[in-house]
């Protein structure tokens, strides 16, 4: 029997979304943990991430032309949380979060060494929806390590999670 649920509890049904450490440059280079990220296109290649206006790194998404999507492993939660709690208006997350920056190929944004996949991407929109806005970027270079396990990765909802089994 289904029960009627008020509607914006409606999207907590959601398991999981990917976590990722979006990456970029400006006044200041910056990191911004992100459960809001989706495929928004295969042919070309493009990736959204939702961000909140009031985040430090919305006004650097903003003015910049690039960004990075790094995608860290369950074994980098810590690193995750710092990126998720700490503002880059008041911290250098580089530092406190123990994270490398790593020179892009075709991108100006750094990416984050630590991360097993880094994708670089162009930004080619910016859409607002309530009170996030997308910015969806194009994928113009990806580098994986080789020994990557997408089991590593991590997902979160109310809490972390990692993929559960393959279900034929
Ligand atoms: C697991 C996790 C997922 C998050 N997902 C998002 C998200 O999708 N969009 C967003 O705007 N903030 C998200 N946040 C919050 C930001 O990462 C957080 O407010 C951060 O401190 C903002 O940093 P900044 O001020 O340097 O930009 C998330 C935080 C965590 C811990």
């Amino acid at each position: 029997m289904k029960k009627e649920i008020p509607a914006d509890e409606g999207p907590d049904a959601f398991s999981g979304f990917p976590v990722v450490l979006c990456s970029v440059g400006g006044e200041k280079d910056n990191i911004i943990t992100l459960a809001l990220c989706h495929v928004f296109s295969f042919k070309p290649p493009l990736i959204g991430i939702g961000v909140a206006p009031k985040r430090f790194s919305y006004g650097l998404l903003e003015k910049g032309k690039d960004f990075a999507v790094n995608i860290p492993t369950k074994a980098q939660l810590k690193a995750v949380e710092v990126c998720g709690s700490k503002s880059g208006r008041r911290v250098d997350k580089f530092h406190v979060a123990g994270l490398t920056k790593e020179k892009a190929s075709k991108i100006s944004s750094p990416l984050i060494a630590e991360c097993p996949v880094n994708l670089e991407c162009v930004k080619v929109k910016q859409v607002e929806t309530g009170d996030h806005v997308w910015f969806v970027g194009e994928v113009v270079a990806a580098r994986m390590e080789e020994s990557y396990d997408k089991a590593d990765m991590l997902l979160y909802w109310g809490d972390y999670r990692v993929i559960g089994e393959k279900v034929d």
